[in-house]
Parts: C-alpha cells; sequence; structure tokens
C-alpha cells in the first residue's frame, strides 16, 4: 500500500515523550521537537491492525512470545543477512536499553570498564555507570566530515586495561553502535572484522546495538556483527527490535540474539525478574517483521529525500553550517562549531533563538560539542520550517 509521509499529525497530548514535554525538557514550549528518536509518521497499516485485533479480546494477562514471532525473526535475519540462527538463541527484552543493562549486569563486576565509541547513544554511558562499572573511550576519528573507528587506539586500550599487581583484565566488552547513532555511519564489514578480531584477542564480549540496521540510505547494507565469523558470533550479543524502524517504541519490545549457550544462560540469570516484551509489542513486531516491506522501502525512500532537502539547504543558505555525510539511521548530526560557542551558549541559541528541540551534540561524550542531532522522520514541511528558523536565528547572530 501506499503510505502519505506528508501528512502532519497532531502528536500533542498524547503523553508523547517528544511533543510533551517541552517546557520540563528545553525551558519553553515554543519549540519544534526533533530531538527523541521516534518518527511523526503513522506505524505500518498492519501493525495497527494487529494491535487493534489483539485489543479486542479483553483480557491483558501475562503474555509471551508466539512461536510465529519467533519464526519471524529467524527467517527475517536469514533472508537479510544469510544468518541462520536458532529460535532458542532469541531473547525479549523490554527494549534494547534495557536488555543491554543486563548484559552490563551480566558480564561486568562493579569496577570493570566497557569501552564505547563517542560520540555515540548517550544511553550507553549509563547502562555502563549505573551498573557500577566504567566507560572507557574509544572515540571515533573524524576523518573528511566522515567518522572512522580508531583501531590503534582501541588495541592500547587493551595493553593498559590491567590491575597491578593481580593484573586482570578489567575491559569486559565493547558496546558496539551499528550503523551508529549520531555519527550515521553503516559500518563495512571490513571495519567490523577488524573491530571484532581485536575484541577476540582480548577476550572482549561485544554487545552489538543493531536498532538502527533496516535504516539505511540507498545503497548502503547492514551486516550483523555476529555474521562476520562463526568464533565472533560466539562472542556477540545482538540487539535488534521493530520499534525504529516501524515506530512501535513505545511498546517497549525487542531482542537479543545471543548463539554462546554460556553467555545465554548468564543473561538470562542476571535479567531474571526483568520484563520481557509485552504482548501488544508481541503482535505489532510479528506484524512489522512479516508484512510491511513495502513501508520500510517507502520510508527509506522519504527519509533520504529529507536529508537530499537539508543538506542542499545547508549547503545553499547555511554555508556556515555541516552535515556529516549519512549512511544508515534517520538522524542528522550537523556541526555547528563555526558558530563559535561553547556547549551551553550553543544549547541557548538552538532552543531559544531557534526555537528548537534537538539532542545537544555534547551528551553524545567526547567529540560531539558543538554539534546537534536532528531527527529527520517527519514530514518535510516540519524539517523545512526548522531550516527556516535556523536560518533567521544565525542571521541574527
Ligand atoms: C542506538 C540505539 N539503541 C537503543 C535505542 C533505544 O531502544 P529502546 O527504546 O528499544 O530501548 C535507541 C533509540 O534511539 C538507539 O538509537
Amino acid at each position: 500500500m501506499q503510505y502519505n509521509f506528508d501528512q502532519l499529525i497532531d502528536r500533542r497530548n498524547t503523553n508523547s515523550g517528544k511533543h510533551d514535554c517541552n517546557m520540563s525538557m528545553f525551558g519553553t514550549e515554543d519549540v519544534l521537537d526533533m530531538w527523541v528518536a521516534d518518527m511523526d509518521f503513522p506505524a505500518p497499516t498492519p501493525v495497527v491492525e494487529a494491535i487493534k485485533k489483539r485489543a479486542e479480546h479483553p483480557i491483558y494477562g501475562y503474555s509471551f512470545a508466539s512461536d510465529n514471532l519467533y519464526d519471524a525473526i529467524v527467517n527475517r535475519v536469514e533472508k537479510l543477512y544469510g544468518w541462520k540462527i536458532k529460535k532458542e538463541w532469541i531473547v525479549f527484552n523490554a527494549g534494547v536499553v534495557n536488555g543491554l543493562y543486563s548484559a552490563v549486569q551480566a558480564f561486568a563486576r562493579t569496577g570493570d570498564e566497557l569501552i564505547v565509541q563517542a560520540p555515540v547513544y548517550y544511553p550507553f554511558f549509563s547502562a555502563i555507570r549505573n551498573s557500577g562499572c566504567q566507560i572507557v573511550h574509544n572515540p571515533l576519528k573524524e576523518v573528511n566530515g566522515r567518522y572512522e573507528m580508531d583501531f590503534e587506539g582501541l588495541e592500547k586500550l587493551f595493553e593498559a586495561s590491567t590491575t597491578f599487581p593481580i593484573r586482570r583484565p578489567r575491559i569486559k566488552a565493547l558496546v558496539l553502535c551499528s550503523p551508529h547513532n549520531p555519527a550515521g555511519r553503516v559500518w563495512t564489514k571490513a571495519e567490523l572484522r577488524r573491530l571484532a578480531d581485536i575484541c577476540l584477542k582480548h577476550d572482549c564480549l561485544i554487545f552489538s546495538d543493531e536498532i538502527h540496521c533496516d535504516l539505511l540510505a540507498a545503497g548502503f547494507e547492514h551486516t550483523p556483527t555476529a555474521t562476520l565469523s562463526p568464533e565472533i558470533e560466539q562472542h556477540t550479543i545482538t540487539f535488534m527490535s521493530g520499534s525504529k524502524t516501524y515506530n512501535i517504541a513505545g511498546l517497549a519490545t525487542s531482542y537479543a540474539i545471543i548463539p554462546n549457550d554460556k553467555l545465554r544462560a548468564q543473561y538470562s540469570t542476571a535479567r531474571s525478574g526483568h520484563n520481557s516484551g509485552n504482548l501488544f509489542g508481541y503482535v505489532a513486531t510479528e506484524a512489522a517483521l512479516t508484512q510491511c516491506d513495502d513501508y520500510l522501502e517507502q520510508l527509506r525512500a522519504y527519509i533520504d529525500g529529507n536529508f537530499k532537502f537539508m543538506s542542499e539547504f545547508i549547503e545553499q543558505r547555511l554555508p556556515s553550517l555541516r552535515m556529516i555525510e549519512r549512511e544508515g539511521t534517520y538522524l542528522a548530526w550537523v556541526d555547528l562549531r563555526a558558530l563559535g560557542m561553547n556547549p551551553t551558549e550553543l544549547q541557548h541559541f538552538i532552543r531559544h533563538k531557534a526555537r528548537l528541540a534537538l539532542d545537544d551534540g555534547y551528551a553524545f561524550g567526547p567529540g560531539g560539542e558543538g554539534f546537534q542531532r536532528f531527527n529527520l522522520a517527519c514530514p518535510r514541511s516540519i524539517v523545512e520550517e526548522a531550516l527556516l528558523r535556523l536560518e533567521k536565528a544565525v542571521n541574527e547572530l
């Protein structure tokens, strides 16, 4: 079926995390919301229908994922990536962040270290810190407006990570964002392989957050880290979900794929007592994964169009700003360092002069200062309005 992503849908007064918290989050109501990563598009029709059908049954008791949902996941990863997984490798979570917390708590003890590649999705930091562990930074390198991994830096971190006099290696895992939020990279097979080989050499697990795996710019392909070799598969916990792609984040349902029996048992023990998915999340995810290819195809084309629109606008009318090249996600990472503001000044400028609700770059860790993240999963007229506001504010400086 044909979807109309130009349609404006008023989301105010729906308890929307994105649209109903402006005063508490940004200190003003007068902002255009382009921050947290959900979409201002309706979910695909089969998803809405599946939820309605389930809602018609008036009892919403304890629930579990159906065999059809397991099959949908198994079939999808095989169809898209040639990855043959077994049903029993799948563990449901109440969202990817929930799953990451479980992974940190399952495989690291107080004081242990986990590596992140900033600038990166900031809940990675809280999942590590709030579990009593320490963040070790292996920042991405910006090379001609595109981000790359720092492999030499990564090797050095492992060399440094021993505790004298016990010399216990303290780095337990690397939390990978693939595709990368906010840098917009879709990591190549070669990059992932090199990263994974270093991790394997140092017996470091990989928590591979692949929530953005469907949201690819034209011409890019996603490689699940675990598909690179049987050894890497045994060292990797993969997190996926229909939540970004099909706009069902509020249903708090995602899944981890853990091929290694021992790791899966350890993970499952650590998370006992946590919720997994929920009954609406299960039916929605099944419909999303099996009946919505047309939606995904149209969505990708529309998002590509939004990026083209924004990059042309910036090039022609805001030449002091720079958009980082995007290969995946619907998040635009924009360099405003040329405006010469410190993070507090830039935040104030964006909120109160440009009247935009964005994600401040500094929140994504080292290297994020001076950047802002725009969520482009919205009708093009919103992107245009945001750019006009920004242009006016920049011209008034
Ligand atoms: C990389 C990444 N991981 C996880 C999430 C959140 O996932 P969930 O809502 O399933 O916890 C997001 C949301 O923006 C994200 O960008």
